[in-house]
């Protein structure tokens, strides 16, 4: 796993600088919950950063060391006193001890599926739970399962997106390749990103990674099991309720 995250590292901004509409849900949950806030999974700091502009306090967490180091580079560009204000913590979010309690945790962009046994998948709950004063709330957001059930399986690669940095002039192609094991729960996920150099020359980079899709009141008991009340499930970052065909299932857990 750590593997894949540190290569994706390289191509993580680029191919993420288009998502943004969650960053606006959990700026509303922030200024409701205050700091100070645990991220599980922050990678580049998509999510951290702008809180940490809007005056939250941010512990970002993430097992990858590539990630990390590509925060700590765009921390260095802030100002001081938000630069500050974010925690940069290289540790698995499944045995998470950092010894103090948050108002909000957060675990973004289908982080969670990255959680392929159910003992990472409660261990990781748990993590977040322990880290949460009472009352707290933790906010998970995983694909919906009905909309993964929607996409065409098989190995074939499709040209997902032509990426294009416009400062540096860098151009990448990429491609993906889903292939489903309905039975268990798992997305298997190719991902091949080409660069392409200005004479014309492509340098090819291929990442797979597995991914557990989990159901609606699967992940309302695996949330109550470690403690938890579901307090709301949303179909999207505009927090429009859940439903079948919703792309992604949002669930609101307090402690
Ligand atoms: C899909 S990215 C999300 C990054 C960021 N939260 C965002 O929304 O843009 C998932 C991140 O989770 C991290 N991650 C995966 N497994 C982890 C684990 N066991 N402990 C901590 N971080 C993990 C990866 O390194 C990666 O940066």
């Amino acid at each position: 796993m750590t593997n894949f995250f540190d290569d994706l590292a390289r191509f993580y901004d680029l191919d993420h600088a288009l998502v943004r509409d969650d960053v606006e849900m959990y700026r509303q949950f922030a200024a409701q919950s205050g700091s100070p806030i645990l991220e599980l999974g922050c990678g580049t700091g998509r999510v951290a950063l702008p809180l940490a502009r809007d005056g939250h306090e941010v512990a970002a967490v993430d097992i990858s060391p590539a990630m990390l180091a590509a925060l700590r580079a765009k921390l260095a560009q802030e100002p001081p006193e938000v630069a500050a204000r974010v925690r940069a913590v290289q540790a698995d979010m499944r045995r998470l001890a950092l010894g103090r309690e948050f108002a909000l945790a957060l675990c973004p962009l289908n982080t969670f599926m990255h959680m392929t046994t159910q003992a990472d998948q409660l261990a990781t709950l748990g993590s977040a739970y322990r880290h949460l004063a009472p009352g707290g709330r933790l906010i998970v957001d995983v694909a919906s399962p009905l909309a993964l059930l929607l996409i065409p399986t098989g190995e074939g690669l499709s040209l997902q997106s032509e990426l294009r940095d416009a400062a540096s002039g860098r151009s990448v192609q990429k491609f993906t390749s889903v292939r489903f094991d309905h039975a268990r729960q798992m997305q298997y996920l190719t991902l091949i990103y080409d660069e392409v150099g200005a004479d014309g020359t492509v340098r090819r980079t291929t990442l797979r990674t597995e991914l557990r899709y989990v159901f609606r009141f699967e992940m309302q008991l695996l949330l109550e099991r470690v403690g938890f009340t579901v307090e709301d499930v949303y179909g999207s970052p505009d927090l429009e309720p859940y439903e079948a065909l919703s792309e992604n299932m949002i669930f609101v857990a307090r402690r």
